[in-house]
């Protein structure tokens, strides 16, 4: 099964694609990570263009991407409250495919302060669930002092951290095998 990861930040230096490259790397039983393009390759959301004979390519191959994975990890920064433009963007995109309802989603967050981005991450599951995306509540994380954990280079220096990444991810794998069956 392969698992979409998707950042929403578009920053050269984002911790939270970071943080998504550091998921890539890790490896669990019959399970592949794909890194999705990123959010910024696709046109704003146009209703114009969102037929069978206009729809851009791009959005194109992002919707096959969503229809082939077991399931979706997102990786979200906050901005003024809220989730990145882009990647509300990306996700309107879906709205009329159908290609993510009941995919399950996971939510990942993370911001230089001690709340980690947890009101963009409760608005991207709020919004995950207005789309029929599967959502399991328990399962998102919030890491706050992200620039304290970890490295330019991507290296997780705090190992309780990493130990919050990794259940998450179990217990999402389980959801995803018990669907499987
Ligand atoms: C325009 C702007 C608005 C921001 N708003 C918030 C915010 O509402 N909440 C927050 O926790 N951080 C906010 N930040 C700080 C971001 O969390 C920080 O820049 C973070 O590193 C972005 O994520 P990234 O490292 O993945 O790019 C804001 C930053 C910018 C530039």
């Amino acid at each position: 099964m392969n698992i979409l990861l998707v950042s929403g930040s578009l920053r050269a230096k984002s911790n939270n694609t970071l943080l998504m490259h550091l998921v890539s790397k890790m490896e669990f039983p019959d399970l592949e990570f794909i890194i999705s393009n990123p959010v910024s390759d696709l046109p704003f959301f146009n209703q114009d263009l969102d037929s069978e004979e206009n729809v851009p390519d791009s959005v194109r191959v992002w919707r096959k991407r969503i229809e082939v994975s077991g399931g979706i990890i997102f990786f979200t920064p906050e901005y003024a409250h809220s989730i990145p433009g882009s990647l509300k963007n990306a996700i309107e995109w879906l709205v009329s495919s159908f290609e993510i309802i009941e995919k399950p989603c996971m939510v990942i967050s993370s911001a230089p302060n001690h709340l980690g981005a947890e009101r963009a991450n409760s608005m991207l599951q709020n919004l995950l669930v207005v789309i029929s995306a599967k959502i399991y509540k328990n399962l998102s994380v919030c890491i706050g002092s992200i620039n304290k954990k970890i490295t330019e280079d991507g290296f997780l220096q705090n190992s309780e951290t990493e130990d919050i990444i990794k259940q998450s991810l179990l217990s999402f794998i389980k959801e995803l095998n018990k669907i499987k069956q």
